[in-house]
């Protein structure tokens, strides 16, 4: 697993920094290139886009089919924690181990990026081998799972529920879009890269509802029992902004509870492939216990 891990971080490394080269000295726009080349390209896991790699390979496609997907998926992800970090949001000034874009740069500078950032996604997306009709379907769902129905809904869910009594539906309704939304995207990205049928694309999406809840409620406890060392941003934060999560519903015990239970079916989900699970399996588990 850990072999195959690096091999996928590689990739998605060196894909990344090819789709976004270095400003030309005659640029004169360097500075938002620059601006998205700092969030972009200095740290992050790449959970999403090793997801997109490994369900494109488990469908029986390769590596190359699915980094343009993987690529764009990472960069709509890396957007939307710049403006999730700005002031108007949650204020944060560390990110992946440094100060966070709009500090470095200067809000407008961060919104531009965040902009910059998302519609290079599609641009990418387009931009690979695959059939018109897979990179069309590709990003037909990675715009649906990014807007309103998906991440973008989920943000504002969080955003008015702030300070407010929430039940645990709205708590899983604003999860399963703020965080799943992506993380689906991630998995069904690489499973429609390879071709996959409908069977492998349901079971994707099942994996990805179990281990993007278990992520984001991983990410409700680090804010309390994580060190900003390891994770590489701020802890307690949620609590200082009155934010509405699976700790502040049903304490630390239980929240951690749940991210098992939303492995677990993570793993049952993976029973429905008949290739090698085995990256994924061992991939859902880390990511219950991760400290960053
Ligand atoms: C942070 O995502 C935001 C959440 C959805 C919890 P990650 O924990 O994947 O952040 P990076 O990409 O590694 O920085
Ligand atoms: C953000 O959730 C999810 C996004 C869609 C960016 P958080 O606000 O909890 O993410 P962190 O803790 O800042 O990474
Ligand atoms: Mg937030
Ligand atoms: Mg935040
Ligand atoms: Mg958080």
């Amino acid at each position: 697993m850990k072999n195959k891990e690096a091999f996928y971080l590689e990739q998605v490394e060196e894909a990344l920094a090819r789709a976004l080269p270095e400003p030309k000295a005659a640029d004169l726009q360097g500075t938002v290139i620059r601006a998205m080349r700092y969030s972009l390209l200095l740290g992050g896991k790449r959970v999403r886009p090793m997801l997109t790699l490994a369900f494109c390979e488990l469908c029986g496609g390769s590596v190359e089919q699915a980094i343009p997907f993987a690529c764009a998926v990472e960069m709509v992800h890396t957007y939307s924690l710049i403006h999730d970090d700005m002031p108007c949001m949650d204020n944060d000034d560390l990110r992946r181990g440094k100060p966070t874009n709009h500090k470095v740069f200067g809000e407008a500078m961060a919104l531009l990026a965040g902009d910059g950032l998302l519609t290079k996604a599609f641009e990418v997306a387009l931009s690979g081998e695959l059939k018109a009709e897979i990179a069309a379907s590709g990003t037909r769902l990675l715009a649906s799972l990014a807007g309103d129905q998906g991440m973008v809904g989920g943000q504002c869910i969080d955003l008015e529920a702030d300070g407010k009594s929430v039940d645990l539906t709205t708590l899983q309704e604003m999860h399963s879009k703020k965080t799943v939304a992506l993380i689906a995207a991630a998995c069904s990205l690489g499973c429609i890269a390879a071709g996959g049928t409908e069977q492998q694309l349901e079971a994707a999406r099942r994996y990805a509802q179990g281990i993007g809840m278990a992520f984001q409620i991983r990410d409700d406890v680090l804010d309390v029992l994580g060190s900003p060392e390891k994770l590489g941003k701020n802890v307690g934060v949620d609590e200082k902004l009155q934010k509405r999560n699976y700790v502040s519903l049903l304490g630390v015990t239980e929240a951690q509870r749940l991210v098992e239970e939303y492995t677990g079916k993570a793993l049952t989900a993976l029973k429905d492939f008949s290739g090698n699970t085995e990256f994924l399996r061992a991939f859902a588990e880390s990511l219950a216990v991760r400290e960053r």
